[in-house]
């Protein structure tokens, strides 16, 4: 009697021995596909691995057929990334990158001054390219400054071609008569533009009026313009508040508006006072009056003390106050001391020595 068990298994047997074993699904390989995939394959069945874009195959085999052991074969297939050319120079720029191959991304920047004529990135394609291409730094250029209204160049020193690298200077002046508001000098700036123009007004001043006792002078013109000039001076005695010339300026005004002020008659007799340091005979010095503006120092008497110290008087357009505290002697009257011959307080000691 043959078992039934025995014949089971003899059949497997034969089964294996002649059909032979089923593969399973292949490996799963990095950056790599299989065809075709199945779950598991008859013995003689083929497949073939393959990179996927963008990876190239290195080392071992990529076609494999289910051997009747059911085992695949050892794959030493590898697929590694395709490298792009190298990009990890750009000149008067820089390059950020980490590597150079396939799907990486790289990118861009110029330094100061130049600007990216292209992309600021580009991506290591499966073929192996960049793409976009590379782009260049180029350098920032400001086309000829356009010359405001009333303006011209001064200082301009343009490349050949007319244009102006970033960060040079250009200065414009306005034509004569005319005002400069704003900043003169203009710069090329990062945007490859210029900074601000300034702008050039015609500016036009009245005509000065007449000093009381004194005179002004300008240009014989119908009107005057900003820079003109006018000068200014006074009759006998009076003297001139202010400069002798001024200037019309770029908001239509004169630069200062100068009068003519009185000098001062005096009636002080004898009196000795300090005139730009000097003790000075006041009536003789003075016996034409003082013009506006001078100077004395009066001595006067302080009783308890018994030391005299000074008092100042300045001639104001006609008007001279002699300081209370000075006391005029009658040249009759020689035994009184004059107050410039006490010995001076301690405060005035310094300017009587
Ligand atoms: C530069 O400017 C000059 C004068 O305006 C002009 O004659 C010349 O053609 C310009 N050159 C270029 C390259 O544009
Ligand atoms: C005028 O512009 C220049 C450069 O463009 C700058 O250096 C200067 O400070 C500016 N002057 C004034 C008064 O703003
Ligand atoms: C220069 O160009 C920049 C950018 O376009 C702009 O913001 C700026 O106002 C321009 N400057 C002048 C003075 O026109």
């Amino acid at each position: 009697m043959i078992s039934p068990g025995l014949i089971f298994f003899l059949s497997f047997l034969c089964h294996v021995t002649i059909a032979g074993r089923t593969c399973p699904k292949p490996n799963d390989l990095p950056f790599a596909k299989v065809v075709p995939l199945k779950t598991s394959y008859e013995p003689g069945e083929e497949i073939l691995y393959s990179c996927l874009p963008g990876y190239v195959s290195r080392g071992g085999m990529r076609r494999f057929t289910c051997p009747l052991s059911g085992f695949w074969p050892i794959n030493t297939l590898k697929c590694i990334p395709r490298v792009c050319p190298f990009a990890g120079i750009l000149e008067n720029g820089a390059v950020r990158y980490t590597t150079f191959e396939y799907p990486n991304t790289i990118s861009f920047s110029c330094k100061t001054g130049f600007y990216l004529d292209g992309a600021d990135s580009a991506k290591c394609t499966e073929e192996g390219k960049w793409s976009p291409d590379l782009p260049v730094c180029a350098p920032i250029t400001c086309p000829p400054p356009s010359i405001p209204k009333f303006a011209e160049l001064s200082v301009y020193k343009p490349l050949a071609g007319n244009n102006t690298l970033y960060g040079d200077n250009a200065v414009l002046k306005c034509l004569p008569q005319y005002a400069m508001f704003g900043n003169d000098t203009i710069t090329c700036t990062a945007h490859g533009n210029w900074t601000e123009l300034p702008e050039c007004r015609e500016v036009k001043c009245p005509f000065p009026s007449r000093p009381d006792n004194g005179f002004v002078n300008y240009p014989a013109k119908e009107v005057l313009y900003y820079k003109d000039k006018a000068t200014y001076g006074c009759h006998d005695t009076f003297v001139l508040d202010g400069p002798e010339e001024v200037e019309c300026n770029k908001f239509g005004l004169w630069s200062a508006q100068p009068s003519c002020k009185a000098s001062c008659k005096v009636s002080v007799k004898k009196a000795t006072v300090l005139y730009e340091g000097e003790r000075v005979k006041f009536q003789e010095k003075f016996k034409n009056g003082m013009l506006h503006g001078q100077k004395v120092s009066f001595f006067c008497k302080n009783k308890e003390k018994k030391c005299s110290y000074t008092e100042e008087a300045q001639c104001l357009d006609g008007t001279f106050e002699i300081p209370k505290c000075f006391k005029e002697h009658s040249s009759l009257a020689f035994w009184k001391t004059d107050a410039s011959d006490v010995k001076p307080c301690e405060a005035d000691a310094q300017i009587q020595k």
